[in-house]
């Protein structure tokens, strides 16, 4: 059984990300906690909430509400423009009695990593502010879990916020680079592969036909999400494709199917100044590398299969594009 720890700040690709980790049959989610970004933290949470009630899964997924903000400086508040006017497209999901835990993001994901020891992966799918205040409280973090995987950053590919930023890295670079240092085994899953797994809306009309009759809410739900402004935005910054990058649900797949991606091994840090290049991957190919610690890069990835991972969680049968 694979056990993840999900940080999310709960948008729409974040909220296929989860759907799809409460479905796998071999995947237990010991826990969400959230961040800002595409939304609150406290709105986040409230999302990955009824995520749960909608997907119900068969056993408790606690979630805890996380920082709000960068770990220096202020937050200029959510991506409506993306992510609509609570982060899952101004989808109403029906409420749930569940509430998040009243305890801090970095003591539960220190909590869960005594508790599942080196069984844990955490996969964080926006800032990486709770993590890196939960390894600045514990720093035998790294030695206690099994890995880190990350949606953020780009290797070659162009960026999405500066030229070369990432907007996970860019929204909380100090908090990347802690993390980058900790010492954890770390993967990164970032635009390089996240802009070659592209989704359509009529791949989502095919989930939706298809779709077994326990995933029709997620099926109603997704469409609903991404009609009024996520296809809209990704339309205007894709070249005017129909078509979005999958993010944080290749982070999953990753977490899942690793070998449906190529890696390469190289000492990482995180640019935390530069009018053009805070938050920028530094990657250091030299003989004599600066001192920072390996990370593994998602440089390629088979992206059909990728997308027929995830379309398949949901349909009744095996799904083929
Ligand atoms: C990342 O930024 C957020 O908007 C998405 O959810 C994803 O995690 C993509 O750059
Ligand atoms: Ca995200």
């Amino acid at each position: 059984m694979l056990k993840f720890l999900i940080d999310a700040d709960t948008g729409i690709d974040d909220s296929v990300a989860i759907c799809y980790a409460l479905r796998q049959p071999n995947v237990r989610v010991v826990g969400i906690t959230t961040s800002f970004g595409n939304t609150t933290a406290p709105q986040g949470a409230e999302n990955s909430l009824r995520l749960i009630k909608m997907m119900d899964p068969g056993y408790e997924v606690p979630v805890v509400v996380g920082e709000n903000k960068p770990l220096f400086g202020d937050w200029h508040g959510p991506e409506y423009h993306i992510h609509g006017s609570n982060g899952i497209g101004g989808v109403e999901l029906p409420e749930t009695d569940q509430k998040p835990l009243d305890m801090k993001a970095e003591d539960f994901i220190i909590e869960m990593a005594r508790e599942h020891g080196r069984e844990l992966t955490i996969i964080t799918l926006g800032r990486m502010t709770n993590l890196a205040l939960a390894v600045q409280k514990e720093p035998n973090l790294p030695q206690m879990v099994k890995n880190v995987i990350f949606m953020g950053g780009t290797f070659k590919e162009r960026g999405n916020v500066l030229p070369h930023s990432e907007a996970n890295i860019f929204g909380d670079p100090e908090a990347a680079d802690i993390v980058f240092r900790a010492g954890f085994d770390l993967t990164m899953v970032g635009l390089d592969v996240t802009h070659k797994t592209q989704v359509t809306p009529e791949a989502l009309a095919k989930l939706k036909k298809y779709a077994s009759p326990e995933n029709q809410a997620f099926a109603d739900y997704i469409i609903k999400a991404t009609d009024d402004v996520y296809f809209p935005f990704n339309h205007a910054q894709n070249n005017c494709l129909d078509r979005s990058p999958v993010h944080d649900p290749s982070a999953l797949v990753y977490a899942t199917c690793p070998q449906l991606f190529k890696t390469v091994r190289v000492p990482a840090r995180v640019e935390c100044k530069g009018e053009f290049t805070r938050g920028m991957i530094v990657t250091d190919f030299r003989e004599y590398p600066f001192d920072a610690q390996y990370v593994n890069i998602c440089v390629d990835v088979d992206h059909v299969r990728v997308l027929e991972k995830i379309i398949s969680t949901f349909t009744a049968k095996a799904f083929k594009i």
